[in-house]
């Protein structure tokens, strides 16, 4: 933790000019100055920086701010994150409070594994570029290569020599530790010989550039010789959280609002020297959810290039999935067959490749889609098992609007009815909320997995944050009337409270017919009209649940209780503690006949649906009374036109609320 008078200090030493400055191009303008804005793309330049305002502002797309806030939009850092960033800027040493010995000591341990590692990485450099065998066998392979030296050294290319101990006797001499050299792995365990020989080298840096392992790769075609070797797993290098070219390529993703994703390390070297520089390689293992959520922080689009054999589309198709469960828009582009990104790029170019993928890059699901009923063609059976799987990866997109788009289209391409699909999408969706509650009860606290902490690599992935009391607004007083509870005398009306109480209480229960959760089902249908509820509190709860499934985290009343805002701990724990939660005045509000209803436990299922027809009728009613106003309004003004609109609306709005009267039922609604 940094002391908040710390965090004064970096925020009063912080220019905005100084900041701003080191990732965009300003020029003074009077008192101001001004340059083209990083956040949206324009060609004449509307993004100003006050230096004695100490902000910035974009008059294009109305960004603005002061640093902390640029460098959490811009670099998409934490606040915390930014405050150090500032600090090391401007040479202010933090204090921080309450790190551990142990963890004292991992970042002392860190510390040192990367100064090995920038030791390996110059005489891996040195090697190549001052020896003359350096220069005679590998200089020459990456220049036959196509790399030109600009490019050699920006990747940190180097050269390992055939020689025994070459570098562990450069690090004697140069008063490096054996045994540090052991721990990077970059000599073997008992201090004999060197890891990498005979091999150009490559380095893989963290995503503050600092470097994290090597790969080295065999300059022989023989095929008993590994092709590449890699630095083991260390504190400063895990694999599943590393992406190959990433800290060179993050400028370029932010612009270009898109990552393309290739396999191999030469993908990345030769597409970026080919002006292509927003481009990541997964290093030849298939992508794990930390290496996606490493793009996901820079952009919601993904490009992945393959090879066009089998291998390379199925490697592609595994995947897809886990890129859509993160809500990246995901599209795929296959190159002909012989060629990979690197050989593509390398033999015609840039333009031409940049052009190849505005022809042939296609949206992931439909091409998928494709590709099976390929497959398929003749085979009913498989054909079948073909929606399932098309929909299982639908399924696994948050976003409901996507979702629902994707299905229409791919019905459309299936010949299949689109409520087919959707019923499946229902079951599934269902089946995948069960199986992560089972895996929640199964792991208590353990609510998403962050991945281990690498120690020096200033870009830890962030848990999302709990909403603070701050989102929420100050509770409103209201009248309390003598002898009434507290909770009635809310500002929104019974109905209200009734939704959010479905929501908090049972909104993780299934239900039988539909295969969806309550939540799911309060949501969908009532989803786009959260903003007419009346009491702020309970809106919020709503649009936080509704925030919640769109993300795919499932909750339960526990979430609300332990919920920042103490409002909606409050809240909850007077619901949970109503058993028999109908309003005291239902029964003489609604004729709600509460004798002959079972305990809402075991009847949520026609409690919930009854609760939101209330709900709907509650708002309807209101809309009617409103256009009331607008009819004797219209009425008086002698506006006969208008009347008659209003007239319309008003046949319309009655309509609606003796069908939400009728599905009612058992309910008989007043008025
Ligand atoms: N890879 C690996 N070990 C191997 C083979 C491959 O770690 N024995 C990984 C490397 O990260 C490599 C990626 O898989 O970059 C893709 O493999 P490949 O296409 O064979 O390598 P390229 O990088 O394309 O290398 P080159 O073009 O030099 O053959
Ligand atoms: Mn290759």
């Amino acid at each position: 933790m940094i002391p908040p008078r710390q965090i004064q200090d970096v925020l009063d030493a912080a220019r905005i000019e100084d900041v701003v400055g080191e990732f965009v191009t300003l020029k003074r303008r009077g008192v101001n100055l001004i340059g083209l804005c990083p956040f949206h793309g324009e060609k004449t330049p509307s993004f100003n920086v006050n230096p004695a305002r100490n902000i910035f502002k974009c008059f294009g797309c109305a960004k603005g701010g002061d640093a902390v806030t640029f460098l959490r939009e811009h670099e998409k850092m934490t606040y915390v994150e930014a405050i150090r960033w500032l600090a090391k800027k401007y040479g202010i040493e933090l204090q921080e409070i309450e790190r551990t010995p142990e963890q004292l000591a991992e970042i002392q341990l860190a510390d040192s594994l990367y100064i090995v590692n920038e030791f390996g990485l110059k005489h891996f450099q040195q090697q190549l570029f001052d020896t003359d065998e350096g220069k005679s066998v590998a200089l020459s392979y990456f220049r036959k290569r196509g790399l030109r030296e600009e490019t050699i050294r920006t990747f940190g290319l180097g050269y390992a020599p055939d020689q025994r101990d070459l570098l562990i006797r450069d690090a004697k001499n140069t008063g490096h530790s054996l045994d540090l050299l052991k721990k990077v792995g970059l000599c073997s365990q008992d201090g004999s010989r060197d890891f990498f020989r005979a091999r150009v080298m490559f380095a893989i840096h963290n995503l503050s550039g600092k470097v994290a392992a090597f790969a080295g790769r065999t300059m022989s075609s023989e095929k008993t010789v590994p092709k590449y070797i890699n630095s083991p797993e260390t504190e400063i290098y895990v694999k599943n959280k590393t992406l190959y070219g990433l800290f060179q390529a993050r400028k370029a993703i932010r612009q270009h609002d898109e990552c393309l994703l290739v396999e191999g390390y030469m993908d990345v070297i030769s597409l970026y020297q080919a002006g292509i520089e927003n481009v990541v390689a997964s290093s030849g293992t298939s992508l794990t959810e930390g290496q996606l959520q490493l793009i996901r922080r820079h952009t919601d689009n993904l490009k992945i290039l393959y090879d066009g054999d089998a291998a390379g589309v199925k490697a592609a198709l595994r995947g897809l999935d886990l890129a859509l469960e993160q809500d990246l828009n995901v599209k795929i582009c296959l190159f002909p067959d012989g060629h990979d990104p690197d050989s593509y790029v390398q033999e015609f170019g840039g333009e031409a490749m940049n052009q190849f993928m505005a022809a042939n890059a296609k949206d992931f699901i439909l091409f998928k889609t494709e590709l099976l009923l390929e497959e398929t063609r003749h085979d009913p059976v498989k054909r079948a098992g073909l929606i399932r799987d098309i929909v299982g990866s639908i399924a696994r997109i948050p976003d409901p609007i996507k979702r629902s788009v994707y299905l229409r289209e791919c019905a459309t391409l299936m010949e299949v009815a689109e409520q087919t699909l959707s019923a499946e999408l229902n079951k599934i969706i269902a089946g995948s909320i069960r199986k992560k509650e089972d895996k929640a009860a199964r792991q208590p606290g353990r609510a998403s997995d962050s991945g281990p902490f690498i120690p020096g690599d200033e870009w830890p992935t962030e848990v999302p944050p709990m909403p603070s009391d701050a989102d929420f607004p100050p509770d409103q007083p209201f009248p309390v009337e003598p002898g009434e509870p507290r909770r009635q005398t809310r500002g929104g009306a019974v109905q209200e409270r009734d939704v959010i109480r479905m929501l908090i209480q049972y909104g993780n229960r299934t239900l039988e017919q539909e295969q969806v959760t309550v939540a799911e089902y309060i949501l969908s249908d009532i989803g786009d009209s959260l903003d007419s509820f009346d009491d702020p509190l309970y809106a919020k709860i709503a649009i936080e649940c509704q925030n919640m499934l769109l993300s795919g985290r499932s909750f339960d009343h526990h979430y609300f209780i332990q919920h920042p805002s103490a409002e909606v701990s409050e809240l909850t724990i007077n619901i949970l503690s109503e058993p028999w939660d109908y309003s005291p005045n239902w029964e003489g509000m609604w004729n709600y006949p509460l004798q002959n209803q079972k305990m809402p436990d075991l009847n949520f299922d026609l409690d919930m649906k009854q609760a939101l027809l209330r709900f709907k009728l509650l708002k309807v009613n209101k809309m009617c009374d409103q256009n009331l106003a607008r009819i004797k309004a219209a009425s008086l003004a002698g506006d006969d036109e208008s009347m008659m609109r209003y007239m319309k609306v008003q046949q319309k709005l009655l309509a609606t609320r003796n069908d939400i009267a009728a599905k009612g039922g058992t309910v008989i609604f007043p008025k």
